[in-house]
Protein backbone atom coordinates (compact mmCIF):
# COMPACT_ATOMS: atom_id res chain seq x y z
CA UNK A 1 0.00 0.00 0.00
CA UNK A 2 1.09 3.45 -0.99
CA UNK A 3 2.29 5.58 2.10
CA UNK A 4 -0.87 8.32 1.92
CA UNK A 5 -1.66 11.36 3.70
CA UNK A 6 -5.15 11.44 5.07
CA UNK A 7 -6.83 15.20 4.99
CA UNK A 8 -10.34 15.64 6.91
CA UNK A 9 -12.03 18.39 5.64
CA UNK A 10 -10.09 18.23 1.95
CA UNK A 11 -12.72 19.81 0.09
CA UNK A 12 -12.60 22.69 1.84
CA UNK A 13 -11.21 25.57 1.10
CA UNK A 14 -7.99 25.70 2.58
CA UNK A 15 -7.81 21.70 2.19
CA UNK A 16 -8.76 21.77 -1.73
CA UNK A 17 -5.64 24.07 -2.33
CA UNK A 18 -3.58 22.14 0.22
CA UNK A 19 -4.19 18.62 -1.73
CA UNK A 20 -3.40 20.45 -4.44
CA UNK A 21 0.50 20.86 -3.04
CA UNK A 22 0.49 17.54 -1.60
CA UNK A 23 -0.14 15.81 -4.66
CA UNK A 24 1.68 18.14 -6.72
CA UNK A 25 4.88 17.15 -4.67
CA UNK A 26 4.44 13.46 -4.67
CA UNK A 27 2.17 12.60 -1.83
CA UNK A 28 -1.23 10.38 -2.28
CA UNK A 29 -4.35 12.04 -0.77
CA UNK A 30 -7.07 10.81 1.17
CA UNK A 31 -9.88 13.04 1.90
CA UNK A 32 -12.72 12.21 4.15
CA UNK A 33 -15.37 15.25 3.92
CA UNK A 34 -18.83 14.87 4.92
CA UNK A 35 -19.56 17.68 2.46
CA UNK A 36 -21.24 20.15 5.17
CA UNK A 37 -19.83 23.15 3.87
CA UNK A 38 -18.11 21.92 0.24
CA UNK A 39 -18.96 20.27 -2.76
CA UNK A 40 -17.42 16.22 -3.76
CA UNK A 41 -16.93 18.20 -7.15
CA UNK A 42 -14.08 19.72 -5.67
CA UNK A 43 -12.16 16.24 -6.10
CA UNK A 44 -12.37 16.53 -9.82
CA UNK A 45 -11.19 20.38 -9.88
CA UNK A 46 -8.41 19.17 -8.08
CA UNK A 47 -7.85 16.35 -10.67
CA UNK A 48 -7.86 18.78 -13.55
CA UNK A 49 -4.88 20.73 -11.77
CA UNK A 50 -3.24 18.12 -11.15
CA UNK A 51 -3.88 15.22 -12.79
CA UNK A 52 -4.31 12.60 -10.03
CA UNK A 53 -7.85 12.39 -8.35
CA UNK A 54 -7.37 12.15 -4.86
CA UNK A 55 -9.12 9.24 -2.88
CA UNK A 56 -12.77 10.61 -1.76
CA UNK A 57 -14.50 9.28 1.03
CA UNK A 58 -17.48 11.27 1.89
CA UNK A 59 -17.83 10.60 5.93
CA UNK A 60 -17.90 11.98 9.20
CA UNK A 61 -15.12 12.45 11.64
CA UNK A 62 -17.27 11.43 14.57
CA UNK A 63 -17.97 7.95 12.98
CA UNK A 64 -14.83 5.94 14.74
CA UNK A 65 -16.17 2.72 12.97
CA UNK A 66 -15.43 4.69 9.45
CA UNK A 67 -12.28 5.75 10.74
CA UNK A 68 -10.83 2.66 11.91
CA UNK A 69 -11.49 1.18 8.56
CA UNK A 70 -9.96 4.30 6.66
CA UNK A 71 -6.85 3.47 8.92
CA UNK A 72 -7.29 -0.62 8.91
CA UNK A 73 -7.41 -0.29 4.74
CA UNK A 74 -4.83 2.37 3.98
CA UNK A 75 -1.12 3.05 4.71
CA UNK A 76 -1.76 6.56 6.65
CA UNK A 77 1.59 8.11 7.13
CA UNK A 78 0.16 11.03 8.62
CA UNK A 79 -3.07 13.37 9.16
CA UNK A 80 -3.98 16.75 7.71
CA UNK A 81 -6.63 18.03 9.90
CA UNK A 82 -9.19 20.58 8.52
CA UNK A 83 -12.23 19.28 9.17
CA UNK A 84 -14.80 21.55 11.06
CA UNK A 85 -16.92 24.18 11.71
CA UNK A 86 -16.05 27.68 11.61
CA UNK A 87 -18.56 30.91 11.54
CA UNK A 88 -17.87 32.68 14.87
CA UNK A 89 -21.76 34.22 14.57
CA UNK A 90 -23.23 30.58 13.96
CA UNK A 91 -21.06 29.30 17.36
CA UNK A 92 -22.66 31.53 19.75
CA UNK A 93 -26.28 30.17 18.36
CA UNK A 94 -25.40 26.46 18.13
CA UNK A 95 -22.95 26.38 20.77
CA UNK A 96 -23.06 22.48 21.06
CA UNK A 97 -22.93 21.97 17.51
CA UNK A 98 -19.22 23.17 17.71
CA UNK A 99 -18.44 20.87 20.37
CA UNK A 100 -19.56 18.20 19.08
CA UNK A 101 -18.47 18.77 15.91
CA UNK A 102 -14.91 20.21 16.47
CA UNK A 103 -13.59 18.75 19.78
CA UNK A 104 -15.63 15.23 19.65
CA UNK A 105 -14.85 15.21 16.02
CA UNK A 106 -11.44 15.65 16.94
CA UNK A 107 -11.43 13.37 19.82
CA UNK A 108 -12.80 10.43 17.89
CA UNK A 109 -10.29 11.55 14.80
CA UNK A 110 -7.08 10.91 17.41
CA UNK A 111 -8.70 7.79 19.31
CA UNK A 112 -8.36 6.56 15.73
CA UNK A 113 -5.24 7.61 15.05
CA UNK A 114 -3.39 6.57 18.24
CA UNK A 115 -5.41 2.94 17.72
CA UNK A 116 -3.59 2.34 14.46
CA UNK A 117 -0.33 4.06 15.79
CA UNK A 118 -0.48 6.95 13.44
CA UNK A 119 1.01 10.19 15.43
CA UNK A 120 1.75 12.49 12.79
CA UNK A 121 -0.72 15.44 12.73
CA UNK A 122 -1.18 18.96 11.25
CA UNK A 123 -4.07 20.56 12.87
CA UNK A 124 -6.41 23.21 11.60
CA UNK A 125 -5.90 26.15 14.33
CA UNK A 126 -6.31 30.14 14.22
CA UNK A 127 -5.30 33.25 15.74
CA UNK A 128 -8.38 33.74 17.15
CA UNK A 129 -6.93 31.89 20.05
CA UNK A 130 -4.94 34.27 20.83
CA UNK A 131 -8.30 36.93 21.83
CA UNK A 132 -8.04 40.23 22.10
CA UNK A 133 -4.68 41.17 20.84
CA UNK A 134 -2.20 42.33 23.94
CA UNK A 135 0.70 43.12 21.71
CA UNK A 136 1.21 43.21 18.02
CA UNK A 137 3.00 41.62 15.92
CA UNK A 138 1.40 38.15 17.84
CA UNK A 139 3.87 35.92 18.49
CA UNK A 140 3.32 32.38 19.32
CA UNK A 141 3.87 32.56 22.75
CA UNK A 142 1.11 35.66 23.02
CA UNK A 143 -1.35 34.30 26.00
CA UNK A 144 -4.32 32.47 24.79
CA UNK A 145 -7.76 32.84 25.18
CA UNK A 146 -11.40 32.70 23.33
CA UNK A 147 -14.09 34.98 23.45
CA UNK A 148 -16.63 32.63 21.78
CA UNK A 149 -17.70 28.74 21.53
CA UNK A 150 -15.86 28.55 17.83
CA UNK A 151 -12.62 29.91 19.37
CA UNK A 152 -13.30 27.95 23.00
CA UNK A 153 -12.99 24.85 20.50
CA UNK A 154 -10.10 25.87 19.07
CA UNK A 155 -8.24 26.41 22.26
CA UNK A 156 -9.46 22.96 23.60
CA UNK A 157 -8.42 20.70 20.54
CA UNK A 158 -4.24 22.57 21.34
CA UNK A 159 -4.87 21.86 25.19
CA UNK A 160 -6.52 18.40 24.46
CA UNK A 161 -3.16 17.66 21.62
CA UNK A 162 -0.78 18.89 24.50
CA UNK A 163 -1.74 16.31 26.96
CA UNK A 164 -1.77 13.86 24.15
CA UNK A 165 2.05 14.58 23.41
CA UNK A 166 2.86 14.77 27.07
CA UNK A 167 1.43 11.26 27.42
CA UNK A 168 3.15 9.97 24.52
CA UNK A 169 6.27 11.76 23.43
CA UNK A 170 6.22 10.08 19.95
CA UNK A 171 3.61 11.80 18.79
CA UNK A 172 5.00 14.81 15.97
CA UNK A 173 1.93 17.40 16.21
CA UNK A 174 1.66 20.89 14.40
CA UNK A 175 -0.51 23.25 15.62
CA UNK A 176 -1.16 26.47 12.39
CA UNK A 177 -2.82 29.34 13.35
CA UNK A 178 -4.03 30.74 10.51
CA UNK A 179 -4.99 34.53 10.16
CA UNK A 180 -7.04 35.74 7.38
CA UNK A 181 -6.86 33.28 4.63
CA UNK A 182 -8.26 35.02 1.27
CA UNK A 183 -7.62 34.11 -2.55
CA UNK A 184 -7.93 31.25 -4.74
CA UNK A 185 -5.97 28.48 -6.89
CA UNK A 186 -4.25 30.66 -9.87
CA UNK A 187 -6.57 28.24 -12.50
CA UNK A 188 -9.86 29.89 -10.74
CA UNK A 189 -10.68 26.15 -10.17
CA UNK A 190 -10.43 26.02 -6.71
CA UNK A 191 -11.36 28.87 -3.96
CA UNK A 192 -14.07 30.17 -1.26
CA UNK A 193 -17.33 29.26 -1.71
CA UNK A 194 -19.28 30.21 1.24
CA UNK A 195 -22.95 29.61 1.78
CA UNK A 196 -25.67 31.82 2.16
CA UNK A 197 -24.39 35.38 2.90
CA UNK A 198 -20.57 35.79 3.62
CA UNK A 199 -19.44 36.07 6.89
CA UNK A 200 -15.91 37.17 6.08
CA UNK A 201 -14.62 39.85 4.01
CA UNK A 202 -13.12 39.02 1.04
CA UNK A 203 -15.98 36.84 -0.03
CA UNK A 204 -18.41 39.55 0.67
CA UNK A 205 -16.40 42.14 -1.18
CA UNK A 206 -16.14 39.48 -4.42
CA UNK A 207 -20.15 38.96 -4.28
CA UNK A 208 -20.52 42.74 -4.42
CA UNK A 209 -17.90 43.02 -7.56
CA UNK A 210 -19.61 40.48 -9.10
CA UNK A 211 -23.46 42.54 -8.72
CA UNK A 212 -24.37 39.88 -6.38
CA UNK A 213 -24.81 42.08 -3.53
CA UNK A 214 -25.46 46.14 -3.18
CA UNK A 215 -22.85 46.94 -1.23
CA UNK A 216 -20.47 46.41 1.83
CA UNK A 217 -21.16 47.07 5.29
CA UNK A 218 -18.25 48.25 6.61
CA UNK A 219 -18.47 47.45 10.37
CA UNK A 220 -16.83 50.37 12.17
CA UNK A 221 -14.35 53.18 11.30
CA UNK A 222 -13.67 54.27 15.02
CA UNK A 223 -11.23 51.84 15.95
CA UNK A 224 -7.55 52.79 17.16
CA UNK A 225 -6.11 52.45 13.13
CA UNK A 226 -4.89 54.80 10.65
CA UNK A 227 -8.19 55.12 8.46
CA UNK A 228 -10.33 53.60 11.98
CA UNK A 229 -11.68 50.18 9.88
CA UNK A 230 -10.54 47.09 11.42
CA UNK A 231 -6.40 45.70 10.20
CA UNK A 232 -5.60 42.51 9.37
CA UNK A 233 -3.58 39.65 8.53
CA UNK A 234 -4.69 38.51 5.31
CA UNK A 235 -2.66 35.51 3.40
CA UNK A 236 -3.08 34.07 0.26
CA UNK A 237 -4.78 30.28 0.23
CA UNK A 238 -1.99 29.08 -1.47
CA UNK A 239 1.02 30.76 0.40
CA UNK A 240 -1.17 28.95 3.52
CA UNK A 241 -1.37 25.47 1.49
CA UNK A 242 2.47 25.79 1.25
CA UNK A 243 3.37 26.19 5.04
CA UNK A 244 0.98 22.99 5.29
CA UNK A 245 3.43 21.03 3.02
CA UNK A 246 6.14 22.75 4.90
CA UNK A 247 4.87 21.62 8.16
CA UNK A 248 4.34 18.28 7.02
CA UNK A 249 7.36 17.39 5.17
CA UNK A 250 9.28 18.55 8.56
CA UNK A 251 7.35 16.54 10.71
CA UNK A 252 7.74 13.61 8.31
CA UNK A 253 11.16 13.78 8.35
CA UNK A 254 12.90 15.00 11.72
CA UNK A 255 16.28 14.17 10.61
CA UNK A 256 16.79 17.02 8.12
CA UNK A 257 16.60 19.10 10.88
CA UNK A 258 19.30 19.73 12.96
CA UNK A 259 17.40 20.78 16.07
CA UNK A 260 15.31 17.88 16.48
CA UNK A 261 16.67 15.39 19.21
CA UNK A 262 13.55 14.01 20.32
CA UNK A 263 11.42 11.08 18.98
CA UNK A 264 8.50 13.64 18.98
CA UNK A 265 7.51 17.19 19.03
CA UNK A 266 4.44 19.80 19.38
CA UNK A 267 5.00 22.99 17.44
CA UNK A 268 2.95 26.17 17.55
CA UNK A 269 3.44 27.96 14.26
CA UNK A 270 2.04 31.12 13.03
CA UNK A 271 0.79 31.40 9.53
CA UNK A 272 0.60 34.90 8.06
CA UNK A 273 2.47 37.56 6.43
CA UNK A 274 3.10 39.57 8.97
CA UNK A 275 1.80 42.18 8.11
CA UNK A 276 -1.66 44.16 8.25
CA UNK A 277 -4.25 45.51 5.88
CA UNK A 278 -7.33 47.56 6.65
CA UNK A 279 -10.84 46.97 5.38
CA UNK A 280 -10.80 50.18 3.84
CA UNK A 281 -7.42 49.13 2.00
CA UNK A 282 -9.24 45.54 0.75
CA UNK A 283 -11.91 47.55 -0.84
CA UNK A 284 -9.30 50.25 -2.81
CA UNK A 285 -7.07 46.89 -3.79
CA UNK A 286 -10.58 44.66 -4.46
CA UNK A 287 -11.72 47.46 -6.61
CA UNK A 288 -8.25 48.08 -8.95
CA UNK A 289 -8.14 43.88 -9.18
CA UNK A 290 -11.58 43.72 -10.41
CA UNK A 291 -12.43 47.34 -12.41
CA UNK A 292 -15.76 47.67 -10.26
CA UNK A 293 -16.51 49.59 -7.89
CA UNK A 294 -17.34 48.34 -4.45
CA UNK A 295 -19.81 50.68 -2.84
CA UNK A 296 -20.02 50.29 1.38
CA UNK A 297 -21.47 51.95 4.08
CA UNK A 298 -20.11 52.95 7.52
CA UNK A 299 -22.16 50.82 10.11
CA UNK A 300 -21.58 50.00 13.41
CA UNK A 301 -18.90 47.81 14.84
CA UNK A 302 -19.34 43.85 15.08
CA UNK A 303 -19.23 42.30 18.35
CA UNK A 304 -16.35 40.34 19.42
CA UNK A 305 -14.06 42.03 16.53
CA UNK A 306 -10.87 43.30 17.84
CA UNK A 307 -9.09 46.49 16.29
CA UNK A 308 -6.31 45.03 14.69
CA UNK A 309 -4.46 41.35 14.32
CA UNK A 310 -1.28 40.82 12.70
CA UNK A 311 1.30 37.68 12.69
CA UNK A 312 5.01 37.69 13.85
CA UNK A 313 5.98 35.47 11.45
CA UNK A 314 9.24 34.73 12.67
CA UNK A 315 9.00 31.34 13.98
CA UNK A 316 7.62 29.96 10.96
CA UNK A 317 10.34 31.00 9.05
CA UNK A 318 12.60 29.64 11.54
CA UNK A 319 11.47 26.45 11.89
CA UNK A 320 9.63 25.80 9.18
CA UNK A 321 11.93 27.74 6.12
CA UNK A 322 8.53 29.54 4.99
CA UNK A 323 7.37 32.44 4.26
CA UNK A 324 4.11 33.94 2.69
CA UNK A 325 5.33 35.07 -1.09
CA UNK A 326 2.27 36.18 -2.53
CA UNK A 327 0.71 40.19 -2.41
CA UNK A 328 -2.38 41.84 -1.90
CA UNK A 329 -2.82 42.69 -5.61
CA UNK A 330 -2.72 38.83 -6.27
CA UNK A 331 -5.01 37.63 -3.47
CA UNK A 332 -7.85 39.70 -4.89
CA UNK A 333 -6.96 39.22 -8.84
CA UNK A 334 -6.90 35.40 -7.77
CA UNK A 335 -10.24 35.60 -5.71
CA UNK A 336 -11.78 37.62 -8.66
CA UNK A 337 -10.79 34.89 -11.08
CA UNK A 338 -12.55 32.25 -9.02
CA UNK A 339 -15.74 34.44 -8.67
CA UNK A 340 -16.12 34.92 -12.20
CA UNK A 341 -15.59 31.28 -13.18
CA UNK A 342 -18.24 30.46 -10.50
CA UNK A 343 -20.74 33.00 -12.39
CA UNK A 344 -20.14 31.24 -15.73
P1 LIG B 1 -14.34 24.96 4.99
O1 LIG B 1 -15.66 24.98 5.66
O2 LIG B 1 -14.23 25.41 3.59
O3 LIG B 1 -13.68 23.50 5.10
C1 LIG B 1 -13.94 22.65 6.18
C2 LIG B 1 -14.38 21.30 5.59
O4 LIG B 1 -14.64 20.38 6.68
C3 LIG B 1 -15.67 21.39 4.80
O5 LIG B 1 -15.46 20.80 3.52
C4 LIG B 1 -16.70 20.60 5.61
O6 LIG B 1 -17.64 19.95 4.78
C5 LIG B 1 -15.81 19.65 6.38
N1 LIG B 1 -16.35 19.18 7.67
C6 LIG B 1 -16.87 19.93 8.67
N2 LIG B 1 -17.23 19.14 9.70
C7 LIG B 1 -16.90 17.86 9.34
C8 LIG B 1 -17.04 16.60 9.97
N3 LIG B 1 -17.59 16.49 11.18
N4 LIG B 1 -16.61 15.50 9.33
C9 LIG B 1 -16.06 15.59 8.09
N5 LIG B 1 -15.94 16.77 7.44
C10 LIG B 1 -16.35 17.89 8.05
O7 LIG B 1 -13.36 25.82 5.93
P2 LIG B 1 -11.86 26.29 5.69
O8 LIG B 1 -11.86 27.77 5.59
O9 LIG B 1 -11.23 25.49 4.62
O10 LIG B 1 -11.25 25.93 7.10
C11 LIG B 1 -10.57 24.70 7.34
C12 LIG B 1 -10.12 24.67 8.79
O11 LIG B 1 -9.32 25.82 9.05
C13 LIG B 1 -11.28 24.71 9.79
O12 LIG B 1 -10.97 23.85 10.87
C14 LIG B 1 -11.28 26.15 10.25
O13 LIG B 1 -11.78 26.28 11.56
C15 LIG B 1 -9.80 26.51 10.20
N6 LIG B 1 -9.56 27.95 10.05
C16 LIG B 1 -10.12 28.62 8.99
C17 LIG B 1 -9.94 30.00 8.89
C18 LIG B 1 -10.57 30.78 7.76
O14 LIG B 1 -10.68 32.00 7.88
N7 LIG B 1 -10.97 30.15 6.67
C19 LIG B 1 -9.16 30.70 9.84
C20 LIG B 1 -8.59 29.96 10.89
C21 LIG B 1 -8.80 28.59 10.98
N1 LIG C 1 -15.66 43.16 7.92
C1 LIG C 1 -16.47 44.15 7.45
N2 LIG C 1 -17.60 43.79 6.76
C2 LIG C 1 -17.93 42.49 6.50
C3 LIG C 1 -17.08 41.48 6.98
C4 LIG C 1 -15.95 41.85 7.71
O1 LIG C 1 -16.22 45.34 7.67
O2 LIG C 1 -18.96 42.23 5.87
C5 LIG C 1 -14.44 43.53 8.64
C6 LIG C 1 -14.36 42.99 10.05
O3 LIG C 1 -14.97 43.88 10.96
C7 LIG C 1 -12.84 42.87 10.25
C8 LIG C 1 -12.33 42.53 8.85
O4 LIG C 1 -13.35 42.95 7.96
O5 LIG C 1 -12.30 44.11 10.63
C9 LIG C 1 -12.08 41.05 8.64
O6 LIG C 1 -13.25 40.30 9.00
P1 LIG C 1 -13.41 38.75 8.66
O7 LIG C 1 -14.76 38.34 9.14
O8 LIG C 1 -13.07 38.50 7.24
O9 LIG C 1 -12.26 38.07 9.51
P2 LIG C 1 -12.04 38.05 11.10
O10 LIG C 1 -10.64 38.56 11.32
O11 LIG C 1 -13.11 38.70 11.84
O12 LIG C 1 -12.15 36.48 11.40
C10 LIG C 1 -11.24 35.54 10.87
C11 LIG C 1 -11.92 34.17 10.75
C12 LIG C 1 -12.33 33.67 12.12
C13 LIG C 1 -11.14 33.70 13.04
C14 LIG C 1 -10.48 35.07 13.05
C15 LIG C 1 -9.23 35.12 13.85
O13 LIG C 1 -13.08 34.26 9.96
O14 LIG C 1 -12.76 32.35 12.00
O15 LIG C 1 -10.14 35.44 11.71
O16 LIG C 1 -8.35 34.19 13.34
F1 LIG C 1 -11.56 33.42 14.30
Amino acid sequence: MNPTILVTGGTGFIGSHTTVLLQEAGFQVLILDNLSNSDAQVTQAIATITGQSPQFIAGDIRDEALLTRIFAENNIQAVVHFAGLKAVGESVAEPLLYYDNNIHGTNTLLRAMKKAAVKTLLFSSSATVYGEPQALPLTERHPLSSTNPYGHSKLVIEQMLGYVFQSDPQWRICNLRYFNPVGAHPSGLIGESPRGIPNNLMPYIMQVAAGQRPKLQVFGDDYPTPDGTGVRDYIHVMDLAAGHLAALQRLLNPTAQTSVQTPGELLNVNLGTGRGYSVLEMIAAAEKATGRPIPYDICPRRPGDVASCWASTDYATHVLNWRAERGLEQMCADAWRYTQKQQG
